[in-house]
């Protein structure tokens, strides 16, 4: 079979990997890839939003199966692009993929069903906003409709740093169109969850769950980034909690997605807050996460493609999709100074016996040469039997792969290891 992936992250990386062990894979294209996925696919130089340019690309290469897993051309309309010239798909159609393309509609949406989710205004008015803000209660937190690179949330602890956000996304239009209407929430407190979950539109099989580390540095600080490392099984994430929200979430939101003629096909992610009230959904994307996929797919027993394959074909329920029950463990290395400014084109020297455990976002070839081109360049990931010993082994490889001005946190999987040995 000939498989392309659109993408060029880490996630992908992860994705190629995994695929790759299926036999009937002949080829893998990746669109447009990176320098250090050009070593498990053929990478293509078209960019992930190019929906033109990836469907040309399909049906000349006569591709079999397309996987596409960023936000950006799902919420385009990559899959309903590709499915029109007959090429089977691994991810939701533009109609569903608005359970991420647009917080107002998830939001509202969850209201509709009785989703649990924090309480909410919509605003397309901005001096309605900013008076909804004189009595709201403090902390808020302040949300762009749109995409936004995973920045358009602001959790406000004062009013006037509520107010600021709102000014920002809807005066001085900081994200574009993304921000021209917005959600102010209830601000929520409790351990996060991410639990991304096969489904086909009528069964859902949640993965293993996993937890993200979003800040900057070590000790939850700093700025908020695309993900600095994971660690899976989430500790937060009981059977208890795991019943609650099949029964309160997983199977509403597909239900909800259905009545509303939606239909959700794909990898649907949801990320949860275990509030004392109970487990709230915090966010939908509508894709794989990054860097969670870093983590749940290397504990994934079952063959990725032919998961994916019956995702697609409605057959899920009769699919066997299996977890090991060891941990996983995934340290980011990013280039010093992300998420603001930082250098790049420095050399990265990989030991071979590590490559297996590698998963490339931000780099690419000179030369025989990987260099970096990103702000997160790696991400190394070992499964062992427990979590400390993933995480070991993990921050063992990372200490022996080398490029100028890398950082890391050293703190992966702390509170995740605290919480186990409490
Ligand atoms: P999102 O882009 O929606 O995932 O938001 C980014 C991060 O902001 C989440 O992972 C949470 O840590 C935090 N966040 C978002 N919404 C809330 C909320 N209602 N209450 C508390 N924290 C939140
Ligand atoms: N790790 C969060 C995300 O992929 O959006």
């Amino acid at each position: 079979m000939k498989i392309l992936v659109v993408g060029s992250g880490g996630r992908e990386h992860a994705v190629i990997k995994k695929i790759k062990e299926n036999p009937s894979v002949e080829t893998i294209y990746a669109l447009p890839g990176n320098g250090g996925i050009a070593g498990d696919a053929v990478c293509v130089p078209v960019a992930a939003t190019d929906i033109d340019g990836i469907v040309n690309f399909a049906v000349e290469n006569s591709i079999d199966y397309a996987v596409v897993t960023p936000d950006d051309p799902l919420v385009l309309g990559c899959v309903d692009a590709l499915e029109a010239k007959g090429i089977k798909c691994f991810g939701p159609r533009a109609n569903a993929a608005i359970i991420e393309g647009s917080k107002v509609f998830s939001k509202n949406l969850m209201k509709k069903y009785g989703i649990p989710t924090a309480r909410f205004e919509t605003f397309d008015d901005m001096s309605k906003a900013l008076e909804y803000l004189e009595t709201a209660p403090i902390p808020t937190v302040v949300k762009a409709d749109g995409l936004a690179l995973g920045k358009g949330v602001v959790i406000a602890e004062t009013r006037d740093e509520a107010k600021e956000a709102v000014v920002s996304m809807m005066q001085e239009k900081k994200f574009g169109a993304s921000g021209l209407r917005i959600v102010i929430e209830e601000f929520l407190t409790g351990p996060e969850v991410s639990v991304l979950a096969f489904t086909d539109g009528k069964v859902v099989k949640p993965m293993v769950s996993s937890m993200d580390h979003k800040r900057a540095l070590d000790g939850d600080k700093g700025l908020n980034t695309g993900g600095m490392g994971t660690i899976a099984p989430n500790p937060c994430y009981t059977k208890e909690i795991a019943n609650r929200c099949m029964e309160e979430i997983y199977l509403p939101t597909i239900n909800a997605m259905n009545k509303e003629g939606r239909t959700f096909k794909g990898c649907l992610y949801f990320g949860l807050m275990i509030t004392g009230d109970g487990p709230k959904v915090i966010e939908y994307n509508c894709r794989f996460g990054d860097p969670e996929t870093q983590v749940v797919l290397p504990l994934l027993e079952s063959d990725l493609l032919t998961v994916m394959q019956a995702v697609t074909d409605g057959t899920l329920a009769s699919c066997d999709v299996r977890f090991s029950d060891k941990s996983a463990a995934c340290v980011i290395m990013a280039s010093k100074g992300y998420p603001s400014s930082y250098e790049k084109g420095f050399k990265i020297t990989i030991p071979d016996d590590i490559l297996p455990h590698v998963y490339v976002a931000g780099a690419r070839l000179s030369g025989d040469a990987l260099v970096t081109s990103g702000g997160r360049v790696l991400g190394v990931t070992y499964v062992a039997d427990d979590l400390r010993k993933a995480l070991d082994a993990s921050y063992k490889a990372v200490r022996s792969i080398h490029f100028d001005n890398a950082y890391f946190r050293s703190d992966i999987g702390a509170r995740a290891l605290a919480l186990k040995e409490d």
